[in-house]
């Protein structure tokens, strides 16, 4: 049986399905914030949150080390634990739902659509119990969700909802920024994402409440930024020692990545969105390959661009032919022992678990390449 290659070890010439991108300026920011003698969270990481704020219009935004990191600190927020089941996306990267099995509490898979890869709103409702603490969904890929549907249901069973958005950085539903609104939306930063700060993560909360507990829970049930009075007290005024918290705070050097990463944002984002544009184009009548539906209400950042395919190892063998990588970007979910084992009741889920693979998407792409690509999708 042949080895299959670390994304590291393969070869130049290959056209990869990711890539990072990191600014040049980056290294020269970073510089100055190594000999800055302050690397801890801070001045940067201050920066960060407000230019994030400013940037997607967040009412308030707390940074963290990881998407991971957000979506637990949501989770013990909403005093998930124990007993408690939370609804979620089996299709999804692990993250979205290792975190609750981290909180001691049950995921329960709703089924997704087979047009957009997103939960089934529907399926959400069928799965309520007396024991759901909260939803959690996905914006897959960058093209998010029915927002008001998904918060409709919220809102009827006084039930809250966490947006796992690590794909949806800039994308929009109904003209507004994902993270405009929302009481716990939570972002990644990790290597591969429309801006990186190699691992980095941010929770976005319209609500002050929310936004008070989450600065807390990421740091040791300690407010950082609280008032200090006390010149020996290591901690702040308003301490109370009754929370207990992770830490999951973001230092000044990965600010520093992130805060350029920002800068950057728009030309990162207008080279995915020219390319997305190009294979919707060219791909969408095609008789082995379905793409996904984009709806007129919202705009995907592209931050991963899936599709339909007939027989996907075939396909993807083919495409190594021409030094085009494809990948599977995750399995459904369930299937894996932690989570309980493979569920009978999710039909679209099991049709998508066979036929998505990702197109290559991102930054470095050049036009030649894209063409090549679709090029080579058409003949298949
Ligand atoms: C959908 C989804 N949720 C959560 C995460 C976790 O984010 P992180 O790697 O920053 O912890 C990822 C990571 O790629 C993801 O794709």
């Amino acid at each position: 049986m042949t080895k299959v290659k670390k994304d590291y070890e393969l070869s130049n010439d290959l056209i990869r399905t990711w890539s990072t991108f990191v600014p040049k300026q980056a290294a020269t920011e970073v510089g100055k914030t190594l000999r800055s003698k302050w690397i801890n969270t801070g001045k940067k990481e201050k920066e960060f949150k407000e230019k994030a704020r400013k940037k997607w219009g967040f009412p308030y935004c707390v940074a963290v080390n990881n998407g991971t990191a957000a979506l637990r600190a949501s989770l013990a927020v909403l005093g998930v634990g124990y007993g408690d089941e939370v609804i979620s996306t089996p299709f999804t990267f692990i993250a979205t739902n290792t975190v609750i099995l981290e909180q001691g509490a049950k995921p329960v898979f709703a089924d997704i659509r087979y047009d957009d890869l997103n939960v089934d709103p529907k399926s959400i409702e069928e799965k309520i119990t007396k024991k759901t603490k909260a939803i959690i969904v996905v914006h897959y890929g960058g093209n998010p969700v029915d927002l008001d549907e998904i918060r409709s249901i919220g809102r009827s069973y006084k039930i809250p909802v966490i947006e796992d958005a690590a794909h949806a950085l800039g994308s929009k539903y109904k003209g507004k920024y994902i993270g405009e609104t929302g009481k716990l939306v939570c972002f990644s930063l990790q290597v591969v994402k429309i801006i990186n700060s190699g691992d980095g993560g941010m929770i976005s909360t319209s609500s002050k409440i929310y936004y008070q507990k989450i600065k807390e829970i990421i740091w040791y049930g300690i407010d950082r930024e609280a008032k200090k009075t006390n010149l020996l007290d290591p901690f702040p005024d308003n301490y109370r020692g009754d929370t207990l918290g992770f830490k999951y705070n973001m230092n000044d050097i990965t600010a520093t990545l992130a805060s350029v990463g920002i800068e950057h944002y728009d030309e990162a984002a207008a080279v995915r969105r020219k390319i997305g544009e190009r294979y919707r184009k060219a791909l969408s009548n095609l008789r082995k390959v379905k793409l996904l539906s984009y709806f007129p209400d919202r705009e995907p950042n592209y931050q991963i661009f899936p599709i339909h395919v007939k027989n996907r190892i075939k396909f993807a063998n083919y495409m190594r032919d021409y030094k085009i990588m494809v990948n599977i970007n995750n399995r459904r979910n369930d299937i894996y022992p932690i989570f309980g084992g493979e569920r009978t009741d999710l039909i679209e889920t099991a049709r998508c678990d066979k036929d998505v693979v990702l197109l290559p998407m991102h930054a470095d792409l050049t036009n030649k390449q894209v063409s090549l690509i679709i090029d080579v999708v058409q003949k298949y």
